[in-house]
C-alpha cells in the first residue's frame, strides 16, 4: 500500500492507515527498532516507497489499497455497516472489494453525499468535531422563513444539547407553503439540522447534503457512488491539515 497516487508515505502514516497502530503508537514502534522496511530495520521518519514489504516484529503488514468513495445516499437507507434491524445500509450501495465504511452519518431519511473509505486516519479526522469541517445541506421546511429565523440558523439556535455554532443560512427558493434552504454547518451532532431548523419553526420536509468540505455531490445519481479523485482525496487531508 502506497498512496492514492503511489508517492511513497511516512512509515508512521503507513502504519496508521493500516490499521497497525495510531501514529504516536507507530513512532514507538519504529523507535524500538521493531518496524522494518525490505528487511532491513526503519529508522524515524523514513519513508516507504511503492510496493514495499513492511514487517513489525517481523510480521508482514497486511496493507490494503486504500479506497475514497462518495456514494448519493438513498432515502430510507440506514448510515451504518450492519443493521440489526435487517433494513438496507448503505454497504449494500458500494460495491468494492476493501472494507470501506462511512465517514460519520445520515439520517435514514437524509439524501447526498457520504463518503466512504478504509483510510481510518482519514475518517476519524474528518469526522473529529475539532476539525469543524463544514457540511453544506439543501432543505426543504415547511413555512417561509423571514430575516429573523435566517439570523438564528446563522447565530446559533438553543437546542436541549447546547447552542448551535454559527452557520451560513440562505434562503435559495420560496414554494407555495414552503421554501428551499442552503445551510452549512461546522457541527455533526444528531439530527442537527432537522432540529435547528424546527427550533425556529420550520420543520424540515427534505433534507439532502451537498457537500462535505471540499466536495460537492454535483450529478451524481441517488444510489450511485464513485471512486474520489486523487485531487479530491488531497483536498479532503488539506481540510482537516492543522485545523
Ligand atoms: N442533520 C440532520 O438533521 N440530519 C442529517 O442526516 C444530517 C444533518
Amino acid at each position: 500500500m502506497t498512496d492514492v497516487d503511489d508517492k511513497p508515505i511516512r512509515l508512521n502514516r503507513y502504519l496508521a492507515q493500516s490499521g497497525v497502530a495510531s501514529r504516536r503508537g507507530a513512532d514507538t514502534l519504529i523507535a524500538e527498532g521493531r518496524v522494518a522496511i525490505n528487511g532491513k530495520v526503519a529508522q524515524p521518519g523514513e519513508q516507504v516507497p511503492a510496493g514495499a514489504k513492511v514487517t513489525v516484529n517481523g510480521a508482514p503488514i497486511k496493507a490494503e489499497q486504500l479506497v475514497y468513495v462518495m456514494l448519493n445516499k438513498p432515502p430510507g437507507v440506514v448510515t451504518t455497516v450492519r443493521d440489526p434491524k435487517g433494513r438496507p445500509t448503505v454497504m449494500q450501495f458500494v460495491d468494492v472489494e476493501e472494507h470501506v465504511v462511512p465517514v460519520g452519518r445520515l439520517d435514514a431519511e437524509t439524501t447526498g453525499l457520504l463518503i466512504m473509505t478504509n483510510d481510518g486516519e482519514l475518517a476519524n479526522a474528518l469526522a473529529h468535531p475539532s476539525k469543524g469541517v463544514p457540511k453544506t445541506y439543501r432543505v426543504i421546511v415547511r413555512g417561509v422563513p423571514g430575516q429573523v429565523a435566517v439570523r438564528r440558523l446563522s447565530g446559533g439556535v438553543k437546542l436541549d444539547d447546547g447552542r448551535t455554532l454559527p452557520a451560513e443560512a440562505k434562503v435559495m427558493r420560496v414554494g407555495s407553503g414552503g421554501a428551499e434552504l442552503e445551510l452549512t454547518i461546522k457541527e455533526g451532532r444528531n439530527r442537527q439540522v432537522r432540529r435547528m431548523c424546527a427550533a425556529v419553526g420550520y420543520p424540515v420536509i427534505e433534507l439532502e447534503r451537498v457537500q462535505y468540505g471540499p466536495l460537492r455531490l454535483g450529478r451524481l445519481q441517488v444510489g450511485a457512488f464513485r471512486a474520489l479523485k486523487p485531487h479530491e482525496v488531497e483536498a479532503l487531508r488539506d481540510a482537516v491539515a492543522g485545523a
